[in-house]
């Protein structure tokens, strides 16, 4: 039914997969909406849900850079209000949420897990949010979450140079909870996971409802509109074409 999802269940648990190798399991409005279609029906079952990624190499590469290169400014405001609308019934499953990250967790992929309870990481695993190399902000909520998550110094960090983390350094920095050996990753995190499933899932309901923000709505406003308006920029333009053409940007530094 859905063909950008693999959806399994396991016991109690709920995998949901996101399911593009080939593009690095890279988010389009396809793959978002299938998502979004999903996480509306199926809230009220209330399961415990683990996201990951198909594929040895990523868990999600990010926003898919061939679709946004040549949109317009009105189109990346709906691009990034859809991911902040999917992402945010993630935020608020009445459940707990655990990002598997199985490799490439980068921009959009980061973003994902960063709307999740918990992070567990394989080892070897890269994360970060490298849009700023292609001349863009995080655009699907990652400039709050990544603040709240790691402190303003970090996030600055993070989103100013582009750089990725390791497993060890996103460990230190307390981006993930817990790093996991390569080999049977996913049962590894199954595994830890299960330590939830004897716990009342109306008590766990409740706790999550506590200390998740009330009212995410007006940071998500303001980061949508500020991405939104780099898409009029030559710098966009010309760094998601560097990326998909595998050379260097070579920035304007002007609108
Ligand atoms: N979108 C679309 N295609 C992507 C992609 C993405 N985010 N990431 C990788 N791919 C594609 C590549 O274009 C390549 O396609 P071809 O085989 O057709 O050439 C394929 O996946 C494999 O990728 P690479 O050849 O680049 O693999 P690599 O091992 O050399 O590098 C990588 C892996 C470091 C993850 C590299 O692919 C990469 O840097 N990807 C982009 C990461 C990124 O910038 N993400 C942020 C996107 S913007 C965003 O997410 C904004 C937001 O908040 C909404």
């Amino acid at each position: 039914m859905f063909s950008n999802l693999e959806i399994k269940e396991e016991g109690s648990l709920t995998i949901l997969a996101i399911n593009r190798p080939a593009q690095l399991n890279s988010l389009d409005t396809e793959v978002l909406q299938e998502m979004g279609k999903w996480l509306g029906e199926n809230r009220d079952q209330g399961r415990i849900l683990i996201i990951t990624g198909k594929g040895e190499k990523a868990f999600v590469a990010g926003a898919d850079i061939a679709a946004m290169k040549d949109m317009t400014p009105l189109e990346a405001e709906q691009f990034s209000s859809l991911g902040q609308r999917v992402f945010s019934l993630l935020y608020h499953w009445p459940a707990p949420t655990i990002a598997a990250i199985n490799g490439y967790a980068l921009g959009g992929g980061c973003e994902l897990s960063l709307f999740c309870d918990f992070r567990y990481m394989k080892k070897g695993a890269k994360i970060g949010q490298p849009e700023i190399t292609l001349g863009i902000i995080p655009g699907f909520g990652g400039t709050y979450f990544l603040k709240k998550i790691i402190g303003e110094a970090l996030a600055k960090d993070l989103i100013f140079t582009g750089r990725l983390l390791s497993a060890e350094e996103a460990k230190e920095y307390g981006l993930v909870h817990m790093i996991l050996e390569e080999e049977d990753f996913l049962s590894s995190v199954i595994k830890h996971v299960k330590n939830l499933e004897d716990k009342s899932l109306l008590a766990l309901r409740s706790a999550k409802n506590t200390i998740n923000d009330d009212d995410i709505s007006q940071a998500l406003i303001k980061e949508r509109t500020l991405f939104a308006e780099l898409f009029s920029s030559h710098d966009q333009k010309e760094g998601m074409s560097a990326f998909l053409e595998k050379r260097k940007p070579n920035f304007k530094n002007s609108d």
